[in-house]
Order: structure tokens, then C-alpha cells, then sequence
């Protein structure tokens, strides 16, 4: 495909860094569009949680050889994550997930509030940044729900602007779907939030693969996103300013000190996947290189990075969605337009009339293509669509280490199964 050429990437040493990628399914190569759901990670990541276990595996704060060596890496850790974000180490939390940590956020949160207290939630977002803030309804809290546009699957602006009022105390949003792929205008929406002394919690799960992150720029108040969506471990990582993490008052151990972050941190901590961090991040820098380029820090890397590889999402985007719409019977939820391709990520949720999405993700897969189907926990939104019941969408999910070639074999299995 042409746009593959506005690609700076290198997708074969890219490619020839992630084992997985390299799996067949009757002798024909995967092809992982499950990225939304959860992406592979590079031989570097592996190697250093593998690593991590092989020669320091140890609890923190001990004195002795590997129990230093844990603390050490686990600031490295902190360290590459606040590179990533934008943000300073000590405003970096680890957690099992972002779920587990947007719940931990809300209970804190939850004792300063009020009855009559309202939060803000949209019906684009994954239900981990809605569930935790409805169960604030036990306090007494509102919950008030922004409604979309459906002809194009964005926030309604008006909606938006008609929730958000002075009994908002938090208003929280996702950066991007992980459904139709919409990226909200994030920071008009936290401008918003503050204008009316709410505070701004932002899911970007989503969009931490897809575009840079610069929590400081945006004002947000926190964001969360999970390192297994964008080529790391299972793991969920919040950023909270420095003046929130010392305020709010967690659920806490004794044990824990009073610190930021550690009072954020209960128990022990998953120190082995904590180990793939540095890599991961590292991963990330590696791609903003260039022949000739030199960067003065991580950070300037990762964003040369994020520019690459929204280069390369943009022309796998920018020849899919044509394609997909020309197939007969095929809906496409959100974005269409490729003049807006900048407001969405290439994550495309789809239905094909007299096919079921379990049915073409099945028929997909035994072809070697890995995508998804339903409602990936963004349950307001199918329920909003009507289309819950009917199974939800298709999802394919591309990110950077997909390929022009892949995207023409999804095409084609697709004009097939339609087709047959
Ligand atoms: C947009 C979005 N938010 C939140 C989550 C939940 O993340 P975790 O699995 O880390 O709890 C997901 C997971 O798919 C997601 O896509």
C-alpha cells in the first residue's frame, strides 16, 4: 500500500524484536489486531522480567544485596514511567491494573464527598473509569453521564458543557475509546473541569500506544493507563499531582508511610513485571531513532517515537477505513472522514449486516486473524448503540507493529466472508 512509504518506521527490525509476532496458524503468519486488548512485548521485556527473577527476586527494604537491588529497579521503574507520562517519579503508582487503581483513587475520594456532590462520566468510556465512580452513589454522589453523537461516536459538546457545572466535584474521561477509536479533546475537557473546581481524572489506556502523553501540558489532575496496552507487562500505572497524592487519604496498611507514593502502595508489589518497565520504556525511545537523530533526553526520544508511530497508525488508518467501507453490509462506528483521521486512533469497531461479530471473529481467527468482538467492558456505549444484545462490534485493533501487508489480509478475509 503507498501510505506504507510515509512510514519512517523500520517494521522489520521493529517486527524482529517481539517473539510472538512470529507465530503461525495453518503455516500462516498471525496477525495480531488484538492490540486494543492487549499488545505483545519486544525479547528486551521478557528478558528483563526473566532476569529480575533469575538473580534479585526479593522483597523491598531489606539489607542485603537483592532486596537493594529490588528497591533500585523499582525507582528505575518510576523513573522511565514519569519519562513516559511527563511528570516527576514520586507522582508515579503502581498497581495490578488501572482498574484496581481508579478504584483505590475513588474510595479516597469518595470520603471528601458530599450528598448532592456530582461526578461527571461519559458513555464513550471503558467501564473502569465509570464503575468505580458510581459506587460514590453509596455516599450520596450524582453520577451525570455525557452523552455522545452517534452518527460519528463522539461526546455530545453541548451535553458536555451542560453536566459539567459547580456541583461537579471530578469529571472522568477517557483520552481515546477502546471501542470506536475517538480521541476527546482532552485538554478543552479538564479547562472545563477546572473552571468549575472539579478535578480531571483521565483514563488514556487507550491512548498511551497510540500518541504522546504530557500529563504537566494537559493540567490533568490524574491519569491512568496500563503498561500491557503499549508492548509491557500486565501492570496499571496512575500519575497523580504530587499535592492530590499527599492530600487524599487512602485505605492504608500501618506499615505504609506516609510518603508519595507509597502510601498509595499497599502490600507487595509486583516487583518481577515491575522489572519490564525500564525495558518497555526504553523499547519505546529506541523507536524515535533515526539515522542522524540525537535526542538530550529520554523523554525527547519517546516523543519523536509517538510522532513515528502515529505516522505509521495514520497511513494503516488512512487505507483501511476507505477499504472497510466499501464492502457491502459493513457499518463502521465513529470517525469516517479521513480529513478527521486526527481525532481517531486506528481502532475500528464494525458490524457486517447477516454476520454476527463472534462469528467474524471466529472465522478470522482460524484464518490466523486475531481481533475481537463485543463490548470490551465499553458496555454504556454498545447499550447506547442498541447493538448490545446483537453482540456488540468487531474490533480490529491495529498498532505500529502492524503491517500494510496484514491489513490487506484482514481486507481480503473480510471481502471473503462476506462474500461466501
Ligand atoms: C480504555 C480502557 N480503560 C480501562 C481499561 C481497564 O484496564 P485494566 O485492564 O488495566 O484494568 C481498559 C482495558 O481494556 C481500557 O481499554
Amino acid at each position: 500500500m503507498a501510505t506504507e512509504t510515509a512510514s519512517t518506521l523500520n517494521l522489520d527490525s521493529i517486527r524482529s524484536q517481539f517473539p510472538a509476532l512470529s507465530q503461525t496458524v495453518q503455516r500462516q503468519p498471525a496477525v495480531f489486531l488484538d492490540g486494543p486488548g492487549g499488545t505483545q512485548v519486544p525479547r528486551r521485556v521478557i528478558a528483563a522480567i526473566a532476569g529480575y527473577l533469575r538473580r534479585n527476586n526479593a522483597n523491598t527494604n531489606g539489607a542485603y544485596r537483592t532486596s537493594r537491588a529490588t528497591d533500585r529497579m523499582i525507582e528505575t521503574a518510576r523513573a522511565a514511567m514519569a519519562d513516559f507520562l511527563g511528570c516527576d517519579a514520586d507522582e508515579i503508582v503502581f498497581g495490578p491494573n488501572m482498574t484496581s487503581l481508579t478504584f483505590a483513587m475513588s474510595r479516597a475520594i469518595g470520603r471528601e464527598l458530599a450528598a448532592g456532590d456530582e461526578i461527571v462520566v461519559t458513555t464513550l468510556d471503558h467501564d473502569a473509569n465509570i464503575s468505580p465512580w458510581r459506587a460514590l452513589e453509596e455516599r450520596g454522589a450524582s453520577i451525570r453521564m455525557v452523552d455522545i453523537r452517534e452518527e460519528d461516536c463522539t461526546l455530545d459538546r453541548n451535553d458536555l458543557e451542560q453536566k459539567i457545572t459547580d456541583r461537579t466535584k471530578l469529571v472522568a474521561f477517557g483520552w481515546a475509546s477502546n471501542a470506536v477509536g475517538t480521541i476527546n479533546p482532552v485538554r478543552e475537557i479538564v479547562e472545563r473541569a477546572h473552571a468549575h473546581g472539579a478535578l480531571a481524572f483521565v483514563d488514556a489506556v487507550h491512548y498511551a500506544p497510540h500518541g504522546p502523553i504530557d500529563v504537566r501540558a494537559l493540567d490533568c489532575d490524574f491519569l491512568v493507563c496500563s503498561t500491557y496496552k503499549f508492548f509491557g507487562p500486565h501492570l496499571g500505572v496512575l500519575y497523580g499531582k504530587r499535592r492530590h497524592l499527599e492530600r487524599f487519604q487512602p485505605y492504608k496498611v500501618r506499615a505504609n508511610t506516609n510518603a508519595v507514593p507509597n502510601r498509595w502502595e499497599w502490600g507487595t508489589l509486583n516487583h518481577e513485571l515491575i522489572a519490564g518497565i525500564p525495558a518497555c520504556v526504553d523499547y519505546w525511545a529506541d523507536l524515535g531513532l533515526q539515522p542522524g537523530s540525537s535526542f538530550s533526553s529520554r523523554r525527547e526520544a519517546l516523543l519523536a517515537a509517538h510522532a513515528a508511530v502515529e505516522r505509521h497508525e495514520r497511513g494503516l488508518m488512512a487505507e483501511l477505513i476507505p477499504r472497510l467501507l466499501g464492502i457491502p453490509g459493513l457499518t463502521l462506528y465513529g470517525i469516517r472522514d479521513p480529513q478527521r483521521f486526527d481525532q481517531r486512533c486506528p481502532t475500528v469497531a464494525l458490524r457486517i449486516e447477516g454476520h454476527s461479530p463472534l462469528e467474524l471473529a471466529t472465522r478470522l481467527g482460524k484464518r490466523g486473524i486475531f481481533t475481537w468482538d463485543g463490548n470490551y467492558y465499553a458496555l454504556n456505549l454498545t447499550e447506547r448503540l442498541g447493538i448490545e444484545k446483537a453482540g456488540g462490534f468487531l474490533r480490529i485493533g491495529p498498532v505500529h507493529y502492524n503491517t500494510a501487508e496484514e491489513m490487506e489480509r484482514l481486507l481480503a478475509a473480510l471481502e471473503n466472508i462476506v462474500r461466501v
